[in-house]
């Protein structure tokens, strides 16, 4: 008696005689035919089809004396049937590099589809801190990015918080496990650009700088409150320097920015770093004195925007600067304080909410 079946889903024909005449000769010709086929999942499910199983069917009703062999050859069989299609399976999956979208020399018609970028847009946060350092850049500062990541030189010790000084509890911010900082503020980079700027001097250049950053404190979040927000340092020094320079420039600054001219007040403050220190408010850009229910300064007509004051003696020496001879300018503003000033943002959370009816407003500038 001849047996054979033909597999479904390949349509390999497969054959046994399961009487007396039956040779390894079928099994070796099921074989081939196997292993013609192309395609390792159709392989797959022929191991899984009912007439594969019928090959084990057979052992049962295959003659004593052949059982042994054909058995061996059945299994052989399948063996080498798992291992061909596991080797076929592995070969599909191609190896991804997690780093990269792909590899620069994938052809085109292989690399990932991405989103159309005219999808997405720049958030308000770049766009308006490009347009800030833009207008420092005119007025002929440098632009120089801050750190996310610092040390307790950089962050108190350089801006005179001595070890254990009271002052530290204001900037109250996260710290890893062997004492690297997340910067509160971006004074700490106040330092650095000292040193790095300080060879200006010798030739009568100032050291103008500005510092835009992101910066981070243990907050608790409200409307006006985010633990991670933006700050943008300005660090300015040269000879017979006075608070009348600091307050002409963020008034240059602000009257840009704003495309409005504002009126500035200080007040006096405290900051270890700067001596005499200043808080600095503006008028608000957006109503009139007697309007009282302006939605940005409540009807108060001032708002308060910035630390600010002269860098104190000590600092510029830390820097490498003769306070005798030269004195110098800082601020830090917050800017989500500034763009929601600017576009009648009324809680700082948005910002970094992701959420795409707040982002929409802004976008399509890129
Ligand atoms: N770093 C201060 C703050 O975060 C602001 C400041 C900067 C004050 C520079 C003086 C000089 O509050």
């Amino acid at each position: 008696m001849f047996w054979y079946f033909v597999a479904q889903s390949t349509g390999i024909l497969l054959y046994y005689s399961s009487d007396m005449d039956y040779t390894i000769d079928d099994v070796i010709k099921a074989r081939e035919a196997l292993l013609s086929e192309k395609s390792s999942k159709e392989v797959k499910e022929l191991l899984r089809s009912p007439q594969f199983g019928a090959l084990f069917a057979l052992l049962k009703t295959a003659p004593a004396e052949q059982k042994s062999q054909l058995g061996k050859e059945v299994n052989a069989l399948r063996a080498e049937v798992e291992s061909w299609a596991e080797a076929e399976a592995e070969e599909a999956v191609e190896p991804i590099d997690v780093t990269a979208p792909w590899a620069p020399n994938t052809p085109t018609e292989k690399r990932p589809r991405l989103l159309d970028s005219s999808l997405g847009s720049q958030h308000v946060l770049t766009r308006e801190l490009e347009k800030i350092s833009e207008i420092f850049q005119r007025m002929g500062f440098a632009i120089e990015e801050s750190r996310q990541i610092d040390d307790d030189y950089h962050m108190f010790e350089s801006l005179n918080f001595p070890e254990g000084h009271p002052a530290r509890d204001d900037w109250d911010t996260f710290m890893t496990d062997d004492g690297l900082i997340a910067p509160a503020h971006t004074s700490t980079m106040q330092n650095r650009m000292l040193k790095k700027y300080r060879a200006n001097l010798e030739t009568n250049e100032p050291i103008a700088v500005v510092v835009p950053g992101r910066t981070f404190r243990n907050e608790d979040l409200d409307a006006r409150h985010e633990h991670t927000f933006h700050q943008v340092e300005g660090v300015y020094v040269g000879e017979h320097i006075e608070v009348g320079h600091l307050v002409g420039t963020m008034k240059t600054f602000l009257g840009d920015y704003f495309g409005k001219e504002v009126d500035v007040k200080i007040t006096p403050f405290y900051f270890p770093f700067t001596e005499p220190s200043f808080e600095f408010s503006l008028t608000c850009p957006f109503c009139e004195p007697e309007q009282s229910d302006c939605a940005v300064c409540s009807g108060e007509h001032w708002i308060e925007l910035m630390g600010m004051g002269m860098i104190h003696p000590n600092v510029l020496r830390e820097g490498g600067i003769n306070p005798e001879i030269h004195t110098g300018f800082a601020w830090g503003f917050g800017v989500e304080r500034l763009v929601m000033m600017k576009n009648n943002i009324e809680d700082i959370r948005h910002f970094n909410s992701g959420k795409l009816e707040f982002l929409r407003q802004f976008g399509g500038t890129r």
